[in-house]
């Protein structure tokens, strides 16, 4: 089959591009190279050289047009990313960005068999917790006055007490900031014109995906990238909050698998599935797990920021995508081990951790 995958030159698309080659799809490629991602312009050099490679923007029609030409499957995986106060870019890549793509095959009645939109564990904010006295609660963003007096954990909306936090399944969103909104917005355009045209749909939330060729030069987000910048330059690695924040981590592999998988299986159409690594783990012990594999042994800067607009637990229930027969295989000590290799193989790979978070700092996102 030929597929179009839209940023297919960055992380979880490459990675994906190679498993629907192993498979003996031809796959072409829309990207618009964005920096700081890439080097202006410039097609990284493990992108395989059987892929068709379109340079353009998922915001200009005509580079729709043209990559959809000929194709029967899209994955949509280009989007713009990260915490950076621009919101209205958010939403003109990745939900007008979306839109176009239904648009375009409508009108042009194109035959597509399957499209896969990447969407975020970031639209659960918060997500689910319980409280002891009311039960499953979905608590709002923790405000600025809480986190400037350290109060990390969330409240029982109810009675003000804290909760414990739950594994998050798929049925209730909350999403807090213009990058989930902005997912919440493909997820919403993509499976409801999906449904009514005709169109299969799946969106796939990722929860945080960690592997190798994720981008060094973006240095606004990603504990994995940040913490091997910041181990292997011999720099404290910065840890927010007090760094019992649960997350869990998934690898790029697990994430293609599950791509493929929902592609090639129609019991996926029209649905969303969290797609994580099954584990919950303390951002402290992650950067304990990085110290470890890079055999740095740098201290681990605790305490003394945060990161306005963050979530303090959120660990994604992987049950409906178990039930298809998917199951995660990496854990984070082999994504870091790949990170670092690659990483380190690159010319231009340095400490760029330090330069982003002043700029975070600097437009008010990381608050001391
Ligand atoms: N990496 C994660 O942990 C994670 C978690 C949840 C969801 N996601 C989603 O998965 C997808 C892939 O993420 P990734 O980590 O591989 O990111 P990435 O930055 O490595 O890759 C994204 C690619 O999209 C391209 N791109 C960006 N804006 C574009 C535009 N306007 N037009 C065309 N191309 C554009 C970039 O050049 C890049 O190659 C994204 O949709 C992201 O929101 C990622």
């Amino acid at each position: 089959m030929r597929v179009l995958v839209t940023g297919g030159a960055g992380f979880i698309g490459s990675h994906t591009v190679e498993l629907l080659l192993k498979k003996g799809h031809a796959v072409r490629v829309l990207d618009a190279l964005v920096p700081p991602v890439h080097l202006a312009g410039r097609v990284p050099e493990y992108l395989p050289q059987e892929v068709e490679f379109i340079q353009g923007d998922v915001r200009d029609r005509s580079a729709w047009e043209k990559a959809l030409a000929g194709v029967e499957a899209v994955f949509h995986l280009a989007a713009y990313q990260d915490y950076l106060p621009d919101f209205s870019k958010f939403f003109h890549v990745n939900a007008v960005g979306t839109a176009l793509l239904y648009e375009i095959a409508v009108e042009r009645k194109l035959p597509l068999r399957k499209i896969v939109v990447a969407a975020s564990q970031a639209v659960y904010g918060e997500g689910k917790y319980a409280c002891d006295h009311h039960g499953v609660q979905y608590p709002g963003l923790r405000t600025a006055e809480q986190l400037a007096a350290k109060d990390w954990e969330p409240k029982c909306p109810v009675c003000g007490m804290p909760m414990k936090p739950e594994v998050t399944d798929e049925p209730v969103v909350r999403p807090h900031n213009s990058y989930a909104m902005s997912k919440y917005s493909q997820e919403l355009i993509a499976l409801n014109l999906g449904q009514r045209y005709g169109l299969p749909s799946v969106a796939m939330r990722y929860s945080i995906t960690q592997g190798a060729r994720q981008s060094f030069r973006n240095a606004y987000s990603g504990a994995l990238r940040i913490f091997v910048m910041q181990a292997l330059a011999g720099r404290p690695l910065t840890i927010y909050e007090d760094g019992g924040q649960l997350r869990d981590y998934v690898y790029v592999g697990d994430v293609a698998r599950a791509n493929l998988l929902v592609f090639e299986d129609d019991r996926a159409n029209y649905q969303t599935f969290n797609v994580g690594g099954g584990k919950a783990y303390a951002v402290l012990d992650f950067a304990k797990i990085v110290r470890e594999v890079t055999g740095r042994n740098v201290p681990l800067a605790v305490g003394g920021e945060y990161r306005f607009g963050d979530t303090r637990h959120i660990v994604s229930d992987i049950s409906k995508l178990r039930a298809l027969g998917w199951e995660p295989q990496g854990s984070p000590a082999q994504s870091v081990a790949e990170y670092v290799e690659w990483a380190q193989s690159q010319p231009d790979f340095r400490n760029y951790a330090d330069e982003a978070r002043e700029y975070m700092q600097a437009v008010g996102t990381v608050r001391a």
